[in-house]
């Protein structure tokens, strides 16, 4: 059986981090692990509290998992602060680890900020560099650009700036621009994927979600295209598939495919 790891914060409410990671590696037919970088209590409405894992603590838990069962590939999520940024990779290049899906997650759908500001450039010079494929979102995107993104012209303009300035493989998500809900892929060469904006406000980790199927579908041996392709399918159908849970923004069905 291929492995998949997490390295992500916990959502309690099961909708995004952690708890959607697994569940999409499971979706998958992929053996999920879990480190776990930060305790959040969050739920469908807001995120509440923020309880940092000490580095150490995050440390001990990726040398405990790769000195065992090695992950086909390693999914990162939500990473606070520089410390953190720099235990993880640390991490990472010790044990080489293979086909890294780093999410850059910096602020939380209902906008709370999930990595301290002056962090940025410990993500970008850490772990920009060992990482296979980045996922920013449009506000992500933004910061390490500095200049805004209000079409898909300007998606692929950033897309580029973020390639030739981190020579490293971008997914720009569109989930946040008005209009389709497209991703563009630019590896020195850009791929759409094209998506209709679904009408359902239930979109609770939709990034973690897409994020964690990539690395599911690399652990599986798919080449990077392939995986997002694939991907990107896996989260539509699971926004499309309509679940209507809590009173907020809700999460999705990541068990659609499995039906
Ligand atoms: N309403 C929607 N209908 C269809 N696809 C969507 C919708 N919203 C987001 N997506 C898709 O979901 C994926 C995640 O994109 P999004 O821009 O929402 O990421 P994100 O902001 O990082 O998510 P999160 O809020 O979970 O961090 C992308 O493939 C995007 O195109
Ligand atoms: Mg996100």
């Amino acid at each position: 059986m291929k492995t998949a790891l997490t390295v992500a914060g916990s959502d309690p409410s099961g909708g995004a981090g952690i708890q959607a990671d697994l569940k999409t590696f499971a979706a998958h037919g992929v053996y999920g692990m879990s480190v776990i970088t930060s305790v959040t209590s969050q739920n469908t409405t807001g995120v509440f509290g923020v309880f940092d894992m000490p580095e150490n603590v995050i440390k001990s838990q990726l040398d405990a998992v790769f000195t065992d069962i090695f992950p086909n590939s390693v999914k990162i999520g939500m990473v606070s602060s520089a410390e953190i940024i720099k235990a993880i990779a640390e991490a990472l290049k010790k044990y080489n680890a293979k086909n890294v899906v780093l999410d850059t997650v910096m602020v939380s759908t209902s906008g709370c900020p999930l990595l301290k500001a002056d962090a940025v450039s410990a993500l970008t010079s850490y772990l920009f560099p060992l990482s296979d494929i980045i996922t920013p979102n449009i506000g992500e995107a933004e910061i390490l650009v500095g200049f805004e993104i209000k079409s898909e012209e300007d998606m692929l303009s950033a897309a580029k700036k973020i390639y030739d300035d981190y020579g490293v493989c971008v997914l720009l998500k569109g989930g946040h621009l008005d209009g389709a809900a497209s991703d563009i892929l630019y590896d020195g060469h850009e791929t759409w994927f094209r998506g209709e904006k679904i009408n359902n406000p239930n979109t609770h980790g939709t990034g973690c979600t897409l994020s964690s199927a990539i690395a599911a579908r690399l652990a599986l041996g798919y080449d990077i295209q392939s995986a997002v392709k694939s991907a990107k399918d896996y989260v539509t159908g699971a926004i499309d598939y309509g679940l209507n849970l809590g009173k907020g923004r809700g999460p999705l069905n990541h068990t659609w495919s499995l039906n």
